[in-house]
């Protein structure tokens, strides 16, 4: 079986490669290499072992995508690539709908044309909104989104509906991550943020090697157990064998849409998250309350129990492993894939 994956030099794409590779699937990956390294895909070759196509084309060039096609029978598409930093989405919306959006409309002409009509997507949380109450479950309402990212996630996930709606050989897996954290126990692959970090985890790993003085907690006024932000924060590699099972499932069942969140069901606030983080490193983490932070909730978390029931899949790593191998990768790794 052939997996294609968009955005697999990424983040979580890279930990999903290994996954899939060890499992036994053959890979291609594209990735644009606009927020991620080709050498995350160098060590992914060195943790499996195993060797793969990589194509560095935009997944909106369907001239290139085309040739992908051409020179793979591919059985279905992961589909990560996109552009994912809420704050920038506010300032570029136009670009983050083209990406988005035309990216995922680009890929699905061209798996149509080539008769491949499997897809797992990325989506997030995002997609419950404001108005939600936690633990959030597939079938709650989702749209009332803050940002053009999450509008994004929102939308694409109207768009792959109505393909399976218009034609069921569309088989269409939504993953509705939490706050992915962690890194592969082997700190060769982890989290390579660009610029001044925007999410929990990668600031307080660059608060812990000294590249930033101190972690700002947005808000410890809210209405949780000490005031702090409440998320279900999951290891990146629970979150790429999610992924295997997805496509396990999307191979062998009748198309349909199917719906999931991937998280652990269990929520930490940030004060929880430094206390584990120091404890897993042995760093002291500085850090200053300050205003909370505007669009965030109080309190976000899975009710994982669908993706267990229907894909036999649950998190199995806690909070301190998050941790500890967040810290080892970025304590190996100060500069990311720069070595
Ligand atoms: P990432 O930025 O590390 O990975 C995305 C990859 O897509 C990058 O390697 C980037 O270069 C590539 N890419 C972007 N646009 C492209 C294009 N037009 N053509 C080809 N490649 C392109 O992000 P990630 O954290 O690994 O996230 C992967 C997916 O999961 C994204 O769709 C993101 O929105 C979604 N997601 C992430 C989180 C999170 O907290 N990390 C949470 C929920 C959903
Ligand atoms: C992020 C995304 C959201 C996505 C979700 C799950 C942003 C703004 N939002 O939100 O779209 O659906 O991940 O992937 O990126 N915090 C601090 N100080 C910091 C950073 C964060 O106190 O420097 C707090 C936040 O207020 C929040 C918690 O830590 O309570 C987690 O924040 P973050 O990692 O940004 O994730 P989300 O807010 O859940």
């Amino acid at each position: 079986m052939k997996i294609l994956v968009t955005g697999g030099a990424g983040f979580i794409g890279s930990h999903t490669c290994v996954e899939l590779l060890n499992a036994g699937y053959e890979i291609v990956v594209v990735d644009n290499l606009y927020n991620s390294s080709e050498k995350s895909l160098e060590r992914v070759r060195e943790l499996t072992g195993k060797d793969f196509a990589f194509y560095p084309f935009d997944i909106r060039d369907k001239d290139n995508m085309r040739k992908i096609f051409k020179e793979h029978k591919i059985d279905a598409c992961i589909h990560f690539a996109g552009l994912k930093a809420v704050g920038e989405s506010c300032q570029k919306p136009l670009e983050y709908y083209d990406n988005n959006i035309g990216g995922t409309l680009a890929l699905c002409e061209v798996m149509r044309e080539f008769n491949c009509k499997k897809i797992v997507f990325s989506s997030s949380a995002t997609v419950y909104g404001m108005n939600n109450i936690s633990p959030l479950k597939e079938n709650m309402k989702t749209g009332g989104t803050t940002n053009p990212y999450g509008t994004t996630k929102y939308m694409i996930e109207i768009i792959l509906e109505d393909f399976h709606k218009a034609d069921s050989d569309w088989a269409v897996t939504l993953l509705r991550y939490f706050n992915p954290i962690g890194a592969h126990k082997s700190g060769r692959i982890g989290e390579n943020p660009n610029g001044i970090p925007n999410n929990l985890m990668p600031y307080i790993t660059q608060v812990a090697i000294g590249k930033r003085p101190f972690l700002s907690v947005y808000g410890n006024d809210y209405d949780t157990h000490d005031g702090t932000g409440v998320r279900d924060y999951i290891h990146v590699v629970d979150l790429a064998l999610g992924h295997v099972k997805a496509v396990e499932k999307i191979i062998k069942d009748t198309p349909d849409v199917n719906i999931y969140n991937l998280g652990t069901g269990k929520g930490y606030s940030v004060l929880d998250v430094v206390n584990a983080f120091e404890q897993a490193s042995g760093q002291h983490i500085e850090y200053k309350i300050v205003e909370r932070r505007p669009g965030d909730i109080a309190t976000c978390y899975s009710d994982a129990s669908k993706a267990y029931n229907e894909l036999g899949w649950k998190a199995e790593r806690g909070l301190l492993e998050m941790c500890e191998d967040s810290w080892r990768w970025q304590s190996t790794n100060p500069n990311g894939f720069e070595e």
